[in-house]
Parts: C-alpha cells; structure tokens; sequence
C-alpha cells in the first residue's frame, strides 16, 4: 500500500524542521483557544492578549490612561492579561459595585512576588484577606486613630510636629532660593512628610542631611514603581530567574525593603528599652503594649508581639510617599495657576490675618483651601490605581462571573475623570467643590476617589486630610511661589503618581 504524499514529505523532513513545525503548531493552538475564550459568550470582555506578554506591551508608561481608554471601549468592567495572569480591571461605578457591594469578595491581596518582601512578609497593606489579616487591621487603624481624632492631645501634637516642620521647610526654600534662584523642592517635601510620621510613630525626628533617614526615605520611588499595579516582575515571575533589568530592579527592590525593615526592627528594639509601662511617648509604644498583651480574633488567632515592626512598618511606609506626593501636587499647582494661589493667600488672609499663624481650628472658615485640595486629589488622582486586589471567592460584578484569587486593578482616576460626573474633568478647578453660597459642597467633596473604598479603604484618610489642611494653610500664608518656565503635568507611574521634577523660587510674604 503506498503511503499519501503529505505523509511521505513528512516522514522526510529533518529533525529542525520537526521542531519548528510543532511550535508553529503550538503558538497557532495558542492562539485559537486564546481568541475562544476572548469571544465565547460571558467571559469579561477586553483588548485581545499576544502570547506570552498577554497586553503588558499595550499598557505603556500611564496604565489608568490606557485602562479608561479601554473602559471606553468594553465598558466599567474588562479583562486584561498580564504574562499569563488574567486581570480583571474595574473603572467607574463598577468600583462601588465590588468593593462596598461584595466587600469581602474583592478584598483580597493577590500573592505577587514583590508583596511577600514588605514588612518582612508580614504586612497588613500588602497581605491577603483572612481572619489573621482582620485582627491586623484592627490594631493598625486603632494605633493610628489614637493619634488623630480620639483624643485632644494628640491631635494638637499632630498640629505642633507639622507647624515645626513647615518652619524648617520655610527656612530651607528660602536658602536654596538666595544660594540657587529656582530650585527643586521635592527632596525637602519628602523629608519634611518622613519627620512628622516619624516624629507619631519613632517620637523623633531628623535633620534634612541626616545620611540613614535620607537612605530610608529615599527608597520611595523605586518602592511605588515595583508594588504599583502592572508591575512586570509581578505578572512574569519568570523573569526574576535569569539576568536582565527587570531581575536587577527587583533585587534592588528586595534589598531596599530589607533595609528598611531593619531600621524599623532597630527603632522597636531601641523603644522597648527606654518604655516606661505607663507613659505611651508614640505609636510605636502604643502597639507594644497592645501587641504585647495579645490581641484576639476568631479561634485560634491571635496577633502577638512579632506584629509590632510590620504594623509600625506599614504605617510609616504608607503614610511618607502618598503624603509627600500630594504636596509635589498642591506646589504644582500653585505655581501653575499664580491666580489660585492669589485667591488662597487672600482667603487665609482673611480668616486668620497676619498675626498668627493658621491652625487646624480654621479649617471650617476656609472653603477654597478645602475646594482647593479636593481639586488637587481628583485632577492629579495622584494614587491612579490602589495596591491591586484580589477575589476571595468565586463571585460576579455586573453579570460577569469572576473566579476566585483572580487579581483585580481598581483604576481610582476613571472615576475622577468621568466626563458623567465632573464638568470638563480635564480642567483644574477648586470652584466645583463651592455651592452657591461658597460653602464646601460636600456632596461633590463625596465623589473624589483617592483613598480606596471598602475593607481595604485607608486608613490615614483623616490624618492626611489634617496635614494637606495645615501644610497647605501655612505655606500660602507665609510664602510666595513662582517659576521661570511653566511645568508640565507630565508624570511618573507607580503606586503613585509623581510630577516630573519642576524648580520654584519663594519668597516670604510681609
Ligand atoms: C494623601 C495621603 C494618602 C492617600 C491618598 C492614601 C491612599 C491609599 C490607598 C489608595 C490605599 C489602597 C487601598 C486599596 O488597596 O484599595 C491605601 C492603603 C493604606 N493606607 Fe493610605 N493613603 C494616604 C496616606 C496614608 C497614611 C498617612 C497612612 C498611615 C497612617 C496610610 C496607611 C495606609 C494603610 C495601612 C493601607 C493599607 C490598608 C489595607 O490594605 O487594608 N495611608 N492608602
């Protein structure tokens, strides 16, 4: 019997040949499945992924500009894939939907490679959602609530660290003004924020030259750019096996998280030492003597003394980027729009004259400022997509069925961006937060999305609000800025989002 031609061609081939057939054969099988599941009926709709990379090329340097634009296209809820892991991305109202609706469902952290480097793999921010993770959280926001609202003493020593701090910033713009002319205020902006989270968690605070603190905070950036959703490293694990840049970036990375976990282990080890039992000097003691004692939750959990430096840890990492970030933002601003920052001087003018210096008591006089930040949060969206999520359980979000431990991004700047909800939402202005009667509106006020919703909401939301307030206050009160060349609002991504470096010149104010 002869054998059909196809089968006697075959049979010749060489064995390269073999083998390149079978992978043409591969990447094409590959590809059919890929575009089933993209177009069979109910699965989450999205941009069609390439094998391998899935749309970590399409992303590009602004992924909630890439996200909102893809919202667009599939609506409030998509699918991308990142290497090989799907990725569901909620924009718009389909936030709410899963994270105050299905809290629980979609409050999970998914196991990312970089997540289990902070805090010594032990931290709250960073780790899933479970009955231990509850506990946790629960002693994280009472600490940094006993230093923010419930009580009178803290709250006013919040009030003086920050004072003493915007003094010492003053003096130092003012230096580099005389030495310099215009000179880039970020450095200084982060380590005035790095003193006044350190001075509530540590009781102490550094000098702008200190080497170790400027070490610790200077971390930052590298931080945010690895731990911010579409992070490479997280989505090809594979790439941490053999040399190239993105393996580097993460050693960097791993290294600089040790480094700051050991200065956070130095810091409890250097307070239990010092504590006396009944004097609470900071947070740092505050969670000792809780953490100490024990705390408990459902059966068989209870979070003990080990908790203390990543608790302290998380708290102190969380709080110095985002807040010295926000202030990159409000001095952008006000050198951007000199006309916005005529008409804070004059409200702060008003309401407190020239004779003292603002305080956190003003605050309900002085609607533009409030206006004026609230502004700043939705225009810059400066945290575009929150630490991503994950499924806890197989659930559903507008009919699309979700399995459980699937990673989730929460794109936070579709919302402030919605051309529904906000009037040209690509112009700059703090009269949208006034009502008629130049009040703060506070239902507008409601609709900014900054710090998350749900079980995974922030927790430092009022000890922010209460710093932005103040830095805010006493900055347009005693200084002038200005620029020789307008800055861009171009930006650099990453769990937040940085304006490029810009130069400002100060001078004081009579
Ligand atoms: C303007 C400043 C801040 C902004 C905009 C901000 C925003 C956020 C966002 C978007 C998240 C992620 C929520 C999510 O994954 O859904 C978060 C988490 C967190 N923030 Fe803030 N934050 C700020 C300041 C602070 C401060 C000062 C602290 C500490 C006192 C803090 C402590 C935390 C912690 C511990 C988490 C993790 C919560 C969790 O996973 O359950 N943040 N923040």
């Amino acid at each position: 019997m002869e054998l059909p031609g196809i089968i006697t061609d075959f049979l010749q081939l060489s064995k390269e040949n073999i083998l390149l057939l079978w992978l043409a054969v591969l990447v094409a099988v590959h590809l059919m499945t890929s575009l089933v599941r993209h177009w069979s009926a109910r699965t989450l709709p999205g941009p069609f992924p390439w094998p391998i990379v899935g749309n970590a090329a399409q992303i590009g340097s602004y992924p909630h500009i890439y996200f909102t634009r893809m919202a667009r296209h599939y609506g409030d809820v998509f699918q991308i894939r990142l290497g090989n892991r799907p990725v569901v991305v909620l924009n718009g109202d389909a936030i709410r939907q899963a994270l105050v609706h299905k809290g629980v469902d979609f409050a999970g952290r998914p196991d990312f490679a970089s997540f289990r480097f902070v805090s010594g793999g032990r931290s709250m921010a960073f780790g899933n959602y479970s009955e231990w993770w509850k506990v946790h959280r629960r002693v994280a926001q009472a600490t940094v609530r006993k230093f923010t609202t419930s009580n009178p003493d803290t709250k006013n020593a919040i009030e003086s660290h920050v004072v003493s701090e915007v003094k010492e910033l003053i003096s130092l713009f003012m230096r580099e003004t005389r030495t310099h002319g215009y000179f880039q205020p970020h450095h200084y902006l982060v380590v005035s924020t790095a003193n006044i989270i350190s001075a509530l968690c540590f009781g102490k605070r550094y000098s702008h030259d200190d080497a170790e603190f400027q070490q610790v905070v200077g971390r930052n950036d590298k931080f945010t750019k690895t731990v911010g959703a579409g992070s490479i490293v997280d989505v090809m694990p594979w790439l941490q096996l053999f040399p190239n840049p993105i393996k580097t970036l993460f050693d960097q990375f791993k290294e600089l998280n040790t480094e700051f976990y050991e200065f956070i282990l130095a810091k409890v080890v250097e307070h239990r030492k010092t504590m006396e039992p009944s004097i609470v000097r900071d947070m740092t003691d505050a969670l000792i003597m809780t953490l100490d004692r024990g705390m408990t939750g459902a059966p068989g959990v209870l979070l003990d003394e080990k908790y203390v430096p990543p608790t302290i840890g998380d708290i102190f990492g969380a709080s110095q980027d985002t807040t010295s970030t926000a202030l990159q933002w409000i001095l952008l601003l006000l050198v951007r729009y000199p006309d916005i920052q005529n008409r804070l001087q004059e409200e702060v003018d008003k309401v407190v004259g020239r004779n003292r210096l603002p305080s956190l008591q003003d605050q309900p006089h002085l609607p533009y400022v409030m206006a004026f930040i609230y502004e700043m949060m939705r225009f810059s969206s400066f945290i575009p997509v929150t630490i991503p999520h994950s499924t806890t359980t197989d659930t559903s979000i507008n009919g699309y069925p979700i399995p459980k431990g699937t990673v989730v991004f929460i794109n936070q700047w579709s919302l402030n961006h919605d051309p529904q909800k906000w009037d040209h939402p690509e112009i700059f202005n703090p009269l949208r937060f006034l009502d008629e009667d130049g009040e703060l509106n506070k239902d507008v006020t409601g609709n900014v999305l900054i710090f998350s919703m749900g079980k995974r909401r922030c927790i430092g939301e009022e000890l922010s609000k209460m710093q932005l307030f103040l830095f805010t206050t006493l900055l347009t009160h005693q200084c002038h800025f200005e620029v020789e060349k307008q800055p861009t609002f171009d930006c650099i991504y990453g769990l937040t989002l940085k304006p490029n470096p810009f130069h400002v010149a100060v001078t004081l104010r009579d």
